[in-house]
């Protein structure tokens, strides 16, 4: 059943803290059946899928399926990054709000790893604006987006805006601890001394900590 109102996770930290290893725990849960990794390093261990034809291929014959799935972007350079999940994210929220209205289909999750490439806080060309559409309105039509950035400064500020969920790992850069302030206010200055696999967690204005399991690789 499609679920409306799904939270925008934010994943934000310095290289090594934890974020993979917290997104991992995250895709474990139960509730996460439909799974769709922009998968810009080619880290994450699900069935791999390379390329946009071999993706809409995937999904015409698996939608109503639950999946797993690596995307490993045929994007380079960040422009061509901006319009590929452009285009995937429309074709999702296209087919979630047509089963949401025939009361139809599933939740998915889309994961957008390293978002100062993917996902960064620049103007997008007209057309090309398929992720912020999805975190202003696809949440209504059982679509959840996390997106994982060493740099909160520099992520897609619709998708900052509409965070409902907020786990931050270590961060030193001086104006990425600033831009987390509007979230932690005085905390923000911990994330300084936070160690691996330490966060703090923001939700529903409840500031909480946690720690990550370290896995094998
Ligand atoms: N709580 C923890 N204690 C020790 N090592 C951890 C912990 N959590 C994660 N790690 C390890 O730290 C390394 C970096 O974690 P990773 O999740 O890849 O960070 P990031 O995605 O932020 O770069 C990995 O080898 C991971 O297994
Ligand atoms: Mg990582």
């Amino acid at each position: 059943m499609i679920t409306k109102d799904l939270e925008v996770i934010s994943v934000f930290g310095a290289r090594g803290g934890g974020k993979t290893t917290l997104v991992m725990e995250l895709l474990a849960q139960g509730q996460r059946q439909r799974v769709i990794v922009y998968d810009l390093k080619d880290e994450y261990r699900f069935k791999k899928i390379r390329g946009k034809a071999a993706l809409w291929k995937f999904l015409k014959q698996n939608w109503y399926r639950d999946f797993k799935i690596s995307y490993v972007p045929d994007a380079r350079e960040t422009p061509e990054h901006v319009k590929e999940l452009s285009d995937i994210c429309f074709a999702i929220a296209k087919g979630q709000k047509a089963d949401e209205s025939k009361g139809k289909g599933k939740n998915i999750t889309i994961l957008v790893e390293e978002m100062s490439v993917t996902a960064p806080n620049q103007r997008y060309p007209a057309g090309m604006g398929g992720f912020p559409y999805v975190v202003n309105v696809a949440r209504e039509w059982g679509v959840e987006v996390i997106g994982v950035s060493q740099r909160p400064a520099q992520a897609n500020p619709d998708f900052r805006g509409n965070s409902t969920l907020n786990y931050y790992f270590h961060l030193s850069d001086r104006n990425d601890v600033q831009a987390v302030k509007a979230k932690l206010g005085s905390q923000a200055e911990d994330l300084k001394t936070l160690e691996r696999g330490d966060y703090i967690k923001f939700h529903s204005g409840m500031i909480t900590r946690g720690k990550t399991k370290p896995r094998r690789r």
